[in-house]
């Protein structure tokens, strides 16, 4: 992969204190071995919003994935298909929804970045609903670009168009494009997005408990929370820190996923002691993409399911919902 690319994939903002914090505040925490509990086999069976999982893995939007493979999502699509799960389509896909749908019938949900022209998103909407995508991820996180230094030190321009934006003048310039975001995200968009397209709404994005209040009590189905990565606020705390809160304050009332250093089944078991539903896996299956198409993404995704079964095995929880009752030291 070009140097550039990488950049734009390893990257984080600013000094990437908060990429190094996501993967530092795993290793803060620790699971307490359970050895005479009897339990096993380990069962990995999850669901999401009336999707039935193989484990409790989803894979993240993750935008212009031709930088990695030359199936770029169709790969990406077609490897979560052959694992049982979920992935989430980036609005700045290379490939289109459509060509993403044909490509592979296994369960999608679009991602969408909101534009500031309300009929660009309203024809999104339309299009992701009538390709079988079956649900928006909104995210909320980005309405200014992070500071990523690798991709200035690189000069990095995207290689490749933009499947679902095919608009003069943005070409691969990610500022370009960013620059027709929407700014002013507020509860009412999660209402629009929620009407517009009759799919449940995930809101994807969320570090802080009020904003997942304010997300819930506009309708959101799912909250997801991340910090994209630690590609955006430099600064701002790992994902793990700040789930048990937002747990509390979620109080079950909608599901949560979250993403954002997620690396080793031991930190999905992690992530659902502390609050999660469900985790969300971004680099870790764009690097398995960019080393083996569709087969790298399954192999990715089958060598976590591995381990979370060990770890389950070894800490005495048989289920998903074990692993929820169990608590970390
Ligand atoms: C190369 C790359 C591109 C991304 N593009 C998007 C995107 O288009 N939309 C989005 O909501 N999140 C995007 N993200 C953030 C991911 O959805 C996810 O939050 C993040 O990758 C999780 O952190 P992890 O990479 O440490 O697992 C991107 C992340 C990466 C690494």
């Amino acid at each position: 992969m070009p140097e550039g690319g990488f950049g734009y994939i390893a990257g984080g903002a600013g000094d990437e204190w908060t990429l190094r914090e996501n993967r530092a505040a795993f290793e803060r925490k620790q699971i307490m071995p359970r050895v005479l509990t009897g339990k096993g086999p380990v069962d990995l069976s999850s669901q999401i919003l009336g999707i039935s999982i193989s484990s409790p893995v989803v894979i993240c939007p993750m935008g212009g994935q031709g930088l990695a493979h030359a199936t770029a999502e169709a790969g990406m699509a077609m490897g979560a298909a052959a694992s049982n799960t979920i992935m989430a389509l980036s609005t700045v896909s290379t490939l289109s929804m459509e060509q993403v749908a044909t490509a592979s019938s296994g369960p999608k949900w679009f991602q969408l970045y909101l534009q500031a022209d309300d009929g660009v998103n309203r024809d999104l909407l339309r299009r992701a609903k009538a390709a079988g995508y079956r649900a928006i991820v909104l995210t909320v996180d980005s309405t200014a670009t992070g500071n990523r230094e690798a991709d200035a030190r690189n000069n990095f321009v995207f290689p490749l168009p933009f499947g679902n934006l095919v608009r003069k003048g943005t070409g691969g310039d990610i500022h370009a494009l960013n620059a027709k975001f929407a700014l002013n995200i507020n509860p009412r968009s999660i209402e629009f997005v929620r009407n517009e397209s009759g799919l449940p709404v995930i809101v994807k994005g969320i570090s802080h408990p009020d904003d997942a209040l304010l997300a819930i009590n506009a309708g959101a189905a799912a909250i997801q929370v991340s910090n994209h990565g630690g590609r955006q606020l430099d600064g701002s705390p790992a994902t793990f820190t700040v789930l048990p809160a937002i747990a509390k304050a979620v109080d079950r009332k909608v599901p949560i996923i979250l993403d954002s250093g997620v690396r080793r089944g031991q930190d999905v078991f992690k992530a659902l002691a502390f609050g999660a539903d469900v985790v969300g896996l971004g680099r870790a299956a764009y690097y398995g993409l960019a080393l083996g198409g569709w087969k790298g993404v399954r192999s990715v995704l089958e060598l976590l399911n591995k381990e979370l079964s060990m770890v389950m095995q070894l800490a005495g929880a048989q289920t998903v919902e074990d692993i929820k009752r169990t608590a970390l030291v």
